[in-house]
């Protein structure tokens, strides 16, 4: 976890960190990447389920300490098959295996249709009192850090977005609303539905957890 110089750092640094062409912590500066896993980690507890896991499971590789299971539909670099799940409506696991099932930067990629077979699934895959945790950036800063990193890989060559590297389908979205994101939420069943801002990136990213409860 940072320190509180390590995140006035990040915090007064923020708009040279929102630009820069690097997903990796470097120069005593936290990536953007990292924060939002950091800022999840602050959530979990127990057994973690990471829904959309992206490449090398990182979130629970190095923020959930290995005590858990990323999964995602594509076979980005370091997933091995275990990770790999087409249809994630049907997850592969038991009722109630997991204390925390994470979607980190991912929801808007759900497309629009599955969206509500994705969380009922999580919550069937939660244990009673296990808490959803979303994270979304504020729409116009999605929708401007996606072209930003779009256009870095164009110009530089570089692979920093993972969407184009998938290839993002007509029914996914560059970002979801809170409001949409929270009817998903009490539709799946879950409750006492909290949003938290991550500070250091100035308000522009957050996340929603809610609860099982019954
Ligand atoms: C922007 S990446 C985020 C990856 C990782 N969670 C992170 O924070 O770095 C979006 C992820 O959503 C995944 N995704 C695509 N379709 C999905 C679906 N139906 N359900 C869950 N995740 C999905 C993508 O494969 C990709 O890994």
């Amino acid at each position: 976890m940072r320190g509180r110089s390590q995140q006035f750092k990040d915090f007064i640094t923020f708009p040279l960190r929102a630009v820069l062409p690097v997903q990796e912590s470097r120069w005593g500066l936290t990536s953007r990447p990292d924060e939002r896993f950091e800022y999840v980690a602050r959530e979990i507890s127990g057994r973690v389920l990471d829904i959309g896991c992206g490449r090398h499971n990182s979130f629970i590789n190095r923020y959930a300490l290995g005590n858990g299971v990323g999964v995602d539909v594509f076979r980005y670099d370091g997933l091995a098959d275990a990770n790999i799940v087409e249809d994630m409506a049907h997850l592969p696991f038991p009722d109630a295996s997991f204390d925390t099932v994470t979607f980190i930067a991912c929801f808007n990629h759900i497309p629009k249709s599955e969206r509500d077979a994705e969380v009922r699934e999580a919550f069937r895959v939660l244990r009673r009192g296990g808490k959803i945790v979303v994270t979304m950036g504020n729409p116009l800063a999605e929708l401007a850090i996606h072209r930003l990193v779009h256009l870095y890989d164009r110009l530089l060559g570089t692979k920093l977005d993972m969407d184009t590297e998938r290839g993002m389908h007509e029914d996914e979205d560059y970002f979801v609303r809170d409001r949409v994101i929270v009817e998903h939420l009490a539709a799946g069943g879950f409750r006492d539905i909290r949003k938290h801002y991550f500070i250091t990136q100035w308000g522009l990213n957050h996340l929603l957890t809610a609860q099982r409860h019954a």
